[in-house]
């Protein structure tokens, strides 16, 4: 069904809006490498936060750099989850990249120009090949700006305050809707009026709302334009 060309796809959108979900089964589908871009800065302030780099909410840009050489992440296939774990220095720090007070500093750690430059660069690395579904906010903007497929995925704040709610109590973290949506609220807000690589949904990009999507609608949907776009690739060898 589908041709040996691997292309990139970039899926960029909101937090909890379901990229994660759809960038992994596209990759599942595809046989493609499956990057969840947001984990790596999950990542970054998991270790501010056990440094003591952040003070009452403000990263400590200085000590940041510095500590940066000594940040290693990487992503090992865990094959019960079907998914890429995140090591941080060795560690699997899956789950507690996931707590709520990871998610209420890692927007503030987002937006320091040292970091984003160093996940940048291990990004491109990882996607050089091809073969690659990436998500995140800047994936189709800054990291692969030449992406044969970008998709800009979205739903409505609630709807996807409902689904994090749903994941969290899930995994047994008491959380509430109110306070789960105040916090996509503030990332949305500092996600997309940053100055470092914000949130923007590129002219290229395709959009998708999934408020009203079953994750296989979205899969579905999206497949289709992946299809269009190993169909525009098959006599151009540029492409
Ligand atoms: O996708 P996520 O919610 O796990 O992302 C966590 C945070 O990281 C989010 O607030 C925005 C930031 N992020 C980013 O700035 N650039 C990316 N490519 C991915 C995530």
């Amino acid at each position: 069904m589908y041709p040996d060309k691997k292309i990139t796809i970039a899926i960029d959108g909101y937090s909890s809006c379901g990229k994660s979900t759809l960038a992994k089964a596209l990759a599942k589908k595809l046989g493609y490498i499956f990057i969840d871009s947001g984990a790596m800065y999950r990542g970054v302030t998991l270790y501010c936060m056990r440094h003591q780099l952040i003070l009452d909410g403000k990263p400590l840009n200085e000590k940041i750099e510095q500590a940066l050489p000594f940040i290693k992440l990487s992503f090992i296939y865990n094959a019960s989850t079907e998914k890429h774990d995140l090591y941080l220095n060795d560690e699997n720090v899956e789950e507690l990249i996931r707590m709520p007070d990871v998610a209420s500093n890692v927007s503030h750690i987002a937006t320091i120009k040292c970091v984003r430059e160093k996940l940048v660069d291990e990004q491109q690395k990882m996607g050089q090949y091809g073969g690659i579904v990436m998500d995140g906010r800047d994936i189709g903007s800054v990291v692969f700006p030449n992406a044969e497929l970008k998709l800009f995925v979205t739903a409505s704040p609630e709807i996807r305050a409902e689904r994090r709610l749903k994941e969290l109590t899930q995994k047994g973290v008491s959380a509430n809707f109110k306070t789960v949506l105040a916090n996509l609220v503030e990332r949305d807000l500092i996600d997309s009026t940053r100055t470092e690589s914000p949130l923007i949904q590129t002219k290229d990009a395709v959009f998708i709302d999934t408020s009203n999507l079953t994750p296989t609608e979205q899969l579905q949907l999206s497949l289709t334009f992946v299809n269009q776009v190993l169909e525009n690739c098959k006599d151009k060898t540029n492409c």
